[in-house]
């Protein structure tokens, strides 16, 4: 190393600007052991305190990125662009198992790295898990293939890309580091960077239920997204959507994927994630050239939604990777699901006038569809559906939500917390959905 990890670290501790150089010197230590957890818990918490100026944090995503297997299409001969869309996080966001899709049947295509439910928020890894014989972790040269043959692929993340960041996120998470845009940002971006796409789209959750929980935090968290990830050059998109209720009526891991299912073949589509998800493949074409206008954009989508051929593209994927070959006809036959199926009575009559967005997701890991310890598995089979939104009419003793459990005290014990998050008065106030769309322009 050119640079002694302590020094460095006393640099940002004291509120000094660190070069690209250092900086990619001390993350290149990450890899060969030269820089050791201990001065990447020291280095993190300096950066929480001191903060990184926007050139330092596009020169941290850059080393994260280098530190592992970068992926390029250039060879791959494609006829669109290569796009994709990160969520900053929520409950009952199921939005990529769809947007994927549909973005490979407008002509684009999706190399989706997923991960795993972070803190109280879903992931769509553990969902895709759900769906037996289902390979989130393929050999790279697979995943190739079915990005370019089915135009999308919905996979986690392979062993060595981005390891510094695995590494560094796993500290911070442990040392009370997590909840800062100057490591947040490069966190993301590598990632993102890592898999070689043409454009990016943000959905950056603002709410109860996101881990910014008001629209100024992730208003901040998302224009530090989109200032790197262009000087990366990287073109891209953020649009700041709700997180004040479950996105989908669905929350687990097996029931957002049935509601997924339903949504794509039409059966049963929530309107709120059909507004969000719509907007985001739209923004999404033309970001990646593919429509210049709105309307044109959106309707496309619409389009390859109501046609069928998005479903047909997500059963072509799952059947790629192993999984059943006719899942979308005989999902039922797939899914399984816990044994307790118990309706969550209104307390009291009224409108839904409010949800902590975020007790609904910890009480889905009380379930077991979220981890406590990192290493443990999860539930699949259980969760929460038919969830109430905000602003629906209940008399007392109605169903707010159904609880999916392994026994009859877990599902009392989830009722009770649903009962307590959900706040029913005589009147509601309708939150926006989507609060803003930051396009690839100027800023
Ligand atoms: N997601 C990430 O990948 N990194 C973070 O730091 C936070 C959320």
């Amino acid at each position: 190393m050119k640079y002694l990890p302590q020094e460095i670290i006393r640099k940002k501790r004291d509120g000094g600007k660190l070069s690209d150089d250092e900086i990619a010197d001390f993350i290149a230590g990450i890899k060969t052991g030269e820089t050791t957890d201990v001065q990447v818990a020291g280095f993190t918490m300096s950066v929480f305190f001191n903060d990184l100026s926007t050139d330092e944090r596009v020169a941290l995503t850059l080393a994260l990125r280098d530190s592992g297997d970068t992926m390029d299409w250039s060879d791959m001969k494609l006829d669109g662009p290569v796009l994709d869309k990160h969520s900053t996080g929520g409950i009952g966001d199921n939005v990529s198992l769809m947007l994927a899709p549909i973005l490979a049947v407008c002509g684009a295509y999706v190399p989706m790295i997923s991960g795993r439910g972070l803190g109280h928020t879903g992931g769509t890894l553990d969902k895709l898990d759900s769906i037996p014989g289902y390979d989130t972790v393929p050999e790279p040269a697979d995943f190739r293939r079915i990005v370019k043959s089915v135009g999308c692929a919905v996979i986690g993340q392979t062993p060595n890309m981005v390891p510094a960041d695995k590494k560094m996120y796993g500290i911070r998470d442990v040392t009370a580091s997590v909840e800062s845009d100057a490591l947040i940002t490069p966190s993301i971006l590598s990632k993102k960077l890592a898999s070689g796409l043409d454009g990016l789209i943000l959905d950056v959750k603002t709410g109860s239920g996101a881990f910014m929980d008001t629209l100024e935090k992730s208003e901040s968290l998302a224009n530090s997204l989109l200032v790197v990830a262009r000087q990366a050059g990287l073109p891209t998109s953020a649009i700041i959507t709700d997180m004040n209720q479950p996105l989908a009526s669905a929350v687990g891991n097996a029931v957002e994927v049935k509601n997924a299912v339903d949504f794509l073949t039409g059966k049963h589509i929530d309107p709120r994630l059909y507004d969000v998800t719509v907007a985001l493949c739209a923004e999404m074409l033309i970001l990646g050239s593919m429509e210049t206008e709105q309307e044109a954009a959106e309707q496309r989508v619409k389009d390859a939604l109501s046609s069928g051929k998005a479903a047909e593209v997500f059963g072509r994927m799952c059947a790629e990777l192993k999984g059943p070959k006719d899942f979308i006809e005989n999902m039922d036959k797939y899914l399984s699901f816990a044994p307790v199926m118990m309706d969550i009575a209104a307390p009291k009559s009224g409108y839904v006038a409010d949800i902590n967005t975020r007790n609904i997701g910890l009480a889905a890991i009380r379930l077991g569809a979220g981890r406590t310890d990192p290493s443990a598995p999860i539930d699949y089979g259980v969760g929460f559906e038919d969830c109430l939104p905000i602003g629906a009419k209940v008399e007392v003793g109605q169903p707010i939500a159904r609880v999916i459990a392994r026994s009859e005290d877990a599902a009392n014990m989830a009722a009770e917390l649903m009962q307590k998050a959900y706040e029913i008065d005589d009147s509601f106030t309708e939150n926006k959905l989507i609060y803003k769309i930051l396009n690839d322009k100027p800023i």
